[in-house]
């Protein structure tokens, strides 16, 4: 029998994970995956198969909500119990620390790896792809670039519909990607934020969040990003079925859905959760 080990990933693991993402054309660039390590190093894990790389895994945790993602193993090493044993220890790891509900977004095809593990459907979470260009009827006087010193304001906005402070990664987004974030307000009190960053291909939207109160500032933050980008680059953002104006904006705006993953979580809901604000996902790896 060979011998399989987990360790903790390293530094130094980073290019051969972007290896494998590459592989499976999920249109990410380096830095996400450094991002990704940075989040929480010792939540992110290599399988080793007689001392030789066979996959990763990644989490995010914050506070009771903890996140996994970026689950791969080489396709040679595939179906050998490896995919299940990287799960079981980022669970571990999650469930004890203060985590309380675990969250992942899974291809359909694989979910149920997860299902067996205890985790259940929650919604789809739908895929859009569409292009960008100059927008000429841009009225979006409640539209500004977000700033530094905004985004511990913005956490807390964002917290009521996300469920949970992601300052850490809201930080990190805007600190790699300035130019792309914008922040809307009506009374001087925040209504909603997008956040964009360059993929391999195109730009990746989100998160994208937006008191549903307040969906046409939804759609003014998105035509912001998208007159900024410019013309005709790609954009892909995941948006939670449950969000109907989320996904009447895209259409509205010539998106089109070419996929969509499981939403999934194992544990106990929480309670400070709302979905209808969310109108793009930060990511499929840390929600
Ligand atoms: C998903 C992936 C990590 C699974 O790794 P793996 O080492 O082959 O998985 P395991 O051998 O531990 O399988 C665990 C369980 O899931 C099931 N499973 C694994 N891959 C499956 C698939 N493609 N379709 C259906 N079931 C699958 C296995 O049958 C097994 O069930 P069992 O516990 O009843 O035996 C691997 O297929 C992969 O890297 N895929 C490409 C990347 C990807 O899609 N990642 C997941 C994104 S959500």
């Amino acid at each position: 029998m060979e011998h399989i080990s987990i360790r903790p990933f390293v530094e130094g693991d980073i290019d051969f994970a972007y290896e494998l993402i590459m592989i499976e054309e999920w249109n990410y660039v380096k830095e996400d995956v450094e991002r990704m390590f940075k989040y929480n190093p010792l939540g992110c894990f290599i399988a080793e198969v007689e001392g030789k790389r066979v996959g990763h895994i990644f989490s995010v945790s914050y506070g009771k909500l903890g996140w996994i993602g970026l689950l791969i193993v080489t396709a040679e090493y595939r179906e050998r119990g490896i995919g299940k044993i990287l799960m079981k220890k980022t669970m571990n790891h999650l469930l004890s620390r203060e985590v309380e509900i675990i969250k992942l977004e899974a291809v359909p095809t694989i979910a149920n790896l997860y299902r067996k593990l205890g985790f259940v459907d929650e919604y789809d979470s739908l895929r859009f792809s569409g292009v960008s260009r100059k927008i000429t009827s841009l009225s979006s006087h409640c539209v500004k670039f977000l700033k530094k010193e905004e985004v511990t304001e913005l956490a807390k906005f964002d917290a009521e519909y996300f469920g949970a402070n992601r300052i850490k990664v809201l930080m990190r987004l805007y600190h790699d990607n300035p130019k792309l974030c914008y922040v809307s307000y009506t009374k001087s009190k925040i209504t909603g934020y997008i956040m964009c960053r360059k993929a391999e291909i195109g730009y990746r939207i989100g998160p994208w969040v937006c008191n549903p109160e307040h969906s046409q500032a939804a759609q003014e933050l998105l035509m912001k990003c998208m007159d900024t980008i410019g013309r005709n680059e790609r954009l892909y953002v995941g948006v939670p079925a449950v969000n109907k104006k989320a996904v009447e904006i895209l259409h509205d705006l010539n998106f089109k859905r070419y996929s969509k993953s499981i939403r999934m979580y194992l544990g106990k809901k929480l309670e400070t959760e709302c979905a209808d604000g969310i109108f793009g996902i930060g990511g499929p790896e840390k929600g």
